[in-house]
């Protein structure tokens, strides 16, 4: 039997995993799930957001459910801290983006794939009328590296300074003092380009994608999107059956509204991953719909893109959509092998979205608060119902 951690977190996340287990048992998955601490309230009462526990339980079992956490500003985290905890040279890091680390998840999948009569779908205007394009795109988005790999100075030292001085492009800069400079930078490494072109390309292949697309930038970017762009056609030659495209991401953003229909799955460096990942969401219902894998050699570990909502989490019954986890549960099945439960969950979903009948506020387009129900929302706990009366 699998052992799956759970890792509800805060906020929403604690209400979402659940409904997500919930479904993954009506789907005839059976599994062992053991709890897991992760987020705000081991900051406050341990000095640690990320226990060594949670880790250890990562690492023996290599699976892990996770749902959201709440991040603050490091002033107003030090501020929360336990009293007898503070001034003790603890600092608070974001544990979902430790755990992307430490257990090297370089590999980040977004799927955007719009549910046929979702109200929140994207719809282009045509002619006097109006279409609506299915949207199934999945982002590869590089997770450990580029922009957000976190070597940055605001006043960088003279090892530093010197450094850069060797390129002729710091010219433009000779005259600027080191403390009204702030220097972020892009790094990116061959093996992790290999690594997430190619699991691109086997993902295409097993879910049978005829295009992979590099969003890069290369005609400015030149060194880091210039390599991404490299080992994507040198690998692209391993796989005839299917097609290497490249976009810019600033086109590929514009293109979101005019052609989202045409691409299949896309691959792209960290922050760029992160925005048009973002975007093509959009395009499939937001938030309550964006489900997420990071995937390691030995840990994974999915989640949905939203965090942990705070405004609603004190609302009881709870007003949000777990659909965002339960893909994400599906996208654990997928990985773990069990497609076949995987694809009857999503398709009870795309059932009851295209019925209509039980939709949470977000799918209503009304503003979040208790108040929706009167507004003929329905609550978490009656969209998961429906999903598995569905099933
Ligand atoms: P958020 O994703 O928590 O919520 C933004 C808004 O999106 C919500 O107010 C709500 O209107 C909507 N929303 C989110 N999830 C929804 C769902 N399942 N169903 C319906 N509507 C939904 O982002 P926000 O407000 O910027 O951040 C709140 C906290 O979450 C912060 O502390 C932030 O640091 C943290 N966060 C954590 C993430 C993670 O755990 N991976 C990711 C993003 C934010
Ligand atoms: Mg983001």
């Amino acid at each position: 039997m699998k052992t799956i951690v759970t890792m509800p977190g805060d906020g929403i996340g604690k209400t979402v995993l659940p409904e997500a287990v919930k479904v993954l048992t009506a789907a005839g998955f059976v599994a062992e799930y053991i709890h897991a601490d992760i987020g705000w309230d081991f900051w406050c009462n341990e000095g640690n957001a990320l226990p060594q526990r949670t880790i250890d339980l990562l690492k023996e079992h290599k699976i892990g459910l996770f749902g959201a956490i709440t991040s603050k500003p490091k002033d107003a985290a030090e501020k929360e801290l336990d009293p007898s905890l503070q001034n003790k040279g603890y600092v608070y890091f974001s544990p979902i983006v430790s755990l992307r680390q430490l257990f090297n998840l370089d590999i980040c999948i977004r799927p955007c794939k719009s549910f046929k009569g979702n109200p929140l779908n994207f719809i282009r205007r045509k002619d006097n009328d109006f279409e609506e394009p299915p949207v199934n795109a999945v982002i590869f988005r590089q997770n450990t590296e580029g922009l957000y790999a976190g070597v940055e100075w605001t006043n960088p030292p003279k090892a530093v300074r010197d450094a850069f001085e060797t390129h002729p492009k710091m010219k433009a800069f000779k005259n600027i003092p080191s403390e009204d400079l702030a220097i972020s930078s892009r790094i990116v490494s061959r093996n992790a380009c290999r690594r997430i072109i190619r699991e691109a390309f086997e993902y295409a292949t097993k879910f049978g994608y005829t295009n992979v697309t590099i969003c890069e930038k290369p005609n400015v970017l030149r060194e880091t999107s210039g390599m991404m762009f490299k080992e994507g056609k040198i690998i692209a030659k391993e796989y005839p059956g299917i097609q290497l495209w490249d976009t810019n991401i600033d086109a590929q953003m514009m293109w979101l509204t005019k052609n989202p229909e045409i691409y299949g799955v896309i691959v792209a460096e960290n922050m760029f991953g992160d925005i048009i990942s973002d975007g093509f969401a959009g395009l499939v219902g937001g938030l309550g719909f964006a489900c997420s894998a990071n995937i390691g050699s030995e840990v994974s570990i999915f989640e949905p893109t939203h965090g942990s909502a705070p405004k609603y989490q004190e609302l009881n019954p709870p007003i949000v959509n777990p659909i965002a986890m339960i893909l994400s549960a599906c996208m654990m099945l997928d990985h773990i092998g069990e497609n076949e439960k995987a694809e009857n969950i999503r398709n009870a979903i795309a059932k009851v979205v295209e019925e209509g009948k039980v939709k949470t506020y977000d799918m209503l387009k009304l503003k979040g608060g208790p108040d929706v129900f009167r507004q003929g929302a329905a609550s978490t706990y009656q969209l998961t119902d429906e999903i598995i009366r569905n099933l």
